[in-house]
């Protein structure tokens, strides 16, 4: 049987990687587009060792036009994209917009370009919890309304979703899902492929990780006085290979004859606080997270947590990995690539 191609922008990061092992597993085949400005080579030598398979690799620029256009005229046999690449430092973005304007948006129009011109139907696009904003009632749908975005970077996925679905109209032939992910953590269970932050990490789960390691002295968590059960803040963590199938799940859907423009809610549709995510890593490592209390991070939401029905009832997925498996792997990667610096 003929294999379907399909072709994952940012694919050598951290959720492209597994999405690509879901998509081998799957039967696809894998062409990835990376410029490496946030992952390297490596993490294509992980996906060999778990699937046994070399995914195509082209080292290529999103924004770059007249080289997108060479790749897909390649790869014009193609049924479909999945677009990750993008940047996602949300501090950053609000030093530099521009760069994420440019780099977020233009990779993203290059890519409807290509797809429009060169007739490939389906698009599965990586949106965030974060264009709900601060919201009004929780768990958060689908159809809860999206609140201003409170970065640059948010701003990327917000006016993402709206170019997106401007192009579906415009454009009969094109059909797109936009999966909103709440909080992507852990690492594949065969310790291959995981997350690597560059400098120091930004995100709860590797600052976790590092501090357990000792790579740092200790985690600051950040705020003990929200309106929550036990005064921290709360997020929907999903571990990163239920993630991973989503995207094969949304795909079939797509193919499947699925018009227009869908959107998900990608979560396990369960709060934890952060400090219920520390004393859960400590259970299920035995390691203990050197942590104080410090004041909130700006720009903070103080909760949030996904209703992931829809993505049930119409992709029939939902997230089974259990948190305590999810934050073994974590620490298994961060274990492995402490062993390897
Ligand atoms: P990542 O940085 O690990 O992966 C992104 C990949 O895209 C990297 O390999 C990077 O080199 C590549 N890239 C960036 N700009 C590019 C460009 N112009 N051309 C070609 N390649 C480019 O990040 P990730 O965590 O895997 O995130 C993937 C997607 O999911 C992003 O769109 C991100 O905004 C979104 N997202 C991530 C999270 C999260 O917590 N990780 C949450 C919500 C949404
Ligand atoms: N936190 C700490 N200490 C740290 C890092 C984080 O206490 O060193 C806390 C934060 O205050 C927050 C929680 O841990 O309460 C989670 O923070 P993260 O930075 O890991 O995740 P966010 O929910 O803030 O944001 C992430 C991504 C965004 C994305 C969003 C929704 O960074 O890009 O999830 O998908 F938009």
């Amino acid at each position: 049987m003929v294999q379907q191609k399909i072709i994952v922008t940012g694919g050598a990061g951290y959720i492209g990687s597994h999405t690509t092992v879901a998509l081998q597993n799957a039967g696809y085949r894998v062409v990835i587009l990376d410029n490496l400005s946030n992952s390297d080579k490596d993490s294509m030598d992980g996906i060999v060792r778990i699937t046994g398979v070399r995914p195509e690799f082209e080292h290529i620029d999103c924004t770059d036009r007249t080289a997108m256009h060479r790749i897909f005229e390649r790869h014009r046999d193609a049924i479909g994209v999945i677009h990750f690449a993008a940047l996602k430092a949300v501090g950053e973005s609000v030093e530099k917009p521009l760069l994420y304007y440019r780099n977020n948006l233009g990779g993203l129009m290059n890519v409807l370009d290509m797809m429009t011109e060169f007739k490939i139907p389906y698009l599965v696009f990586s949106s965030s919890a974060t264009v709900y904003g601060v919201p009004d009632k929780l768990p958060v749908t689908e159809d809860t309304p999206l609140q201003p975005a409170t970065s640059p970077y948010g701003q990327t996925k917000v006016m993402g979703e709206n170019i997106i679905a401007d192009t579906v109209v415009a454009n009969s032939g094109l059909s797109a899902t936009l999966l909103r992910y709440f909080n992507p953590i852990g690492a594949h269970p065969s310790g291959e492929i995981g997350e690597r932050p560059n400098g120091v990490p930004n995100n709860l789960m590797p600052y976790i990780c590092q501090a357990a390691a000792g790579v740092r002295e200790c985690l600051c968590v950040f705020g003990d006085d929200y309106d929550t059960p036990d005064g921290f803040c709360i997020r929907d963590y999903i571990d990163i290979n239920d993630l991973a199938n989503a995207h094969v799940a949304a795909m079939r859907h797509l193919q499947s004859g699925a018009t227009g423009v869908n959107v998900f809610n990608l979560g396990t549709g369960c709060g934890q606080s952060v400090m219920q995510l520390i004393r859960a890593f400590e259970k299920a490592t035995g390691v203990t997270i050197p942590h104080k209390i410090t004041s909130r991070r700006a720009g903070d939401v103080p909760a949030i947590y996904a209703n992931a029905c829809r993505a049930e009832q119409i992709l029939g997925w939902r997230a089974v990995v259990p948190l305590h498996e999810t934050l073994a792997s974590a620490w298994r990667w961060q274990q492995k690539i402490t062993k390897s610096k």
